[in-house]
């Protein structure tokens, strides 16, 4: 269902496009059998997306899940990255995906590849669906990025605002308070 404050900004088919070539481009660089780890929640559907889309150009990837989280309810982000749970236990020596929805100022991206690289994940490679470039308060840029954005919020395809449009399949732009 679409809500009057959520403007289409990609498609599901523009989605799933991209999310086709951007396995195309992995598979050029990365090992068959790369651990892909997602950053939930975020990435839940852009993962089940691009594992599959991975599984067309004939790699073997495990999957694993982080979850991790900078902001909250908020929709600035605290500045401080928190794990909740465990770190996957299996990244050691291995081949690593990193995937996330999207990269905004990049502590997030920065701080789970430090995470992954600490713990003995060799090499890491990042992928960020969204980027918006503007927005960048740290030093990282994802080695693969689906779409590059202006400073816009976004929602849905797994991206939420106070926990609501994380279902979307589509990805959109929230108005803010009172244009609507
Ligand atoms: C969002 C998003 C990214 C991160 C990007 O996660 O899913 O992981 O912020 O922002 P950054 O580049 O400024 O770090 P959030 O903390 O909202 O958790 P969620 O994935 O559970 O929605």
């Amino acid at each position: 269902m679409v809500d009057e404050r959520v403007e289409v900004l990609f498609p599901g088919a523009e989605v799933d496009a991209r999310v086709g070539e951007l396995a195309r481009e992995i598979k050029d660089r990365v090992p068959a059998d790369v651990t892909v780890v997602g950053l939930l929640k975020g990435s839940f559907m852009f993962m089940a997306d691009l594992i599959r889309a991975m599984d067309d150009e004939g790699m073997t990837p495990k999957v694993e899940f982080l979850q991790v989280s900078s902001y909250g309810l908020e929709t600035t982000s605290s500045g401080r990255v928190k794990v909740i749970g465990d770190l996957p236990g299996s990244v050691g020596g291995r081949p690593v995906l990193l995937v996330d929805d999207i990269q905004d100022t990049g502590r997030t991206l920065k701080f789970t590849r430090d995470l992954l690289v600490e713990n003995g994940a060799d090499p890491v490679w990042t992928c960020a669906l969204l980027d918006k470039p503007e927005r960048r308060a740290v030093e990282i840029e994802a080695d693969f990025v689906g779409f590059v954005i202006p400073d816009v919020f976004v929602v849905g395809y797994g991206i939420d605002y106070a926990e609501n449009f994380r279902h979307l399949p589509f990805i959109g732009r929230l108005a803010p308070e009172g244009e609507v």
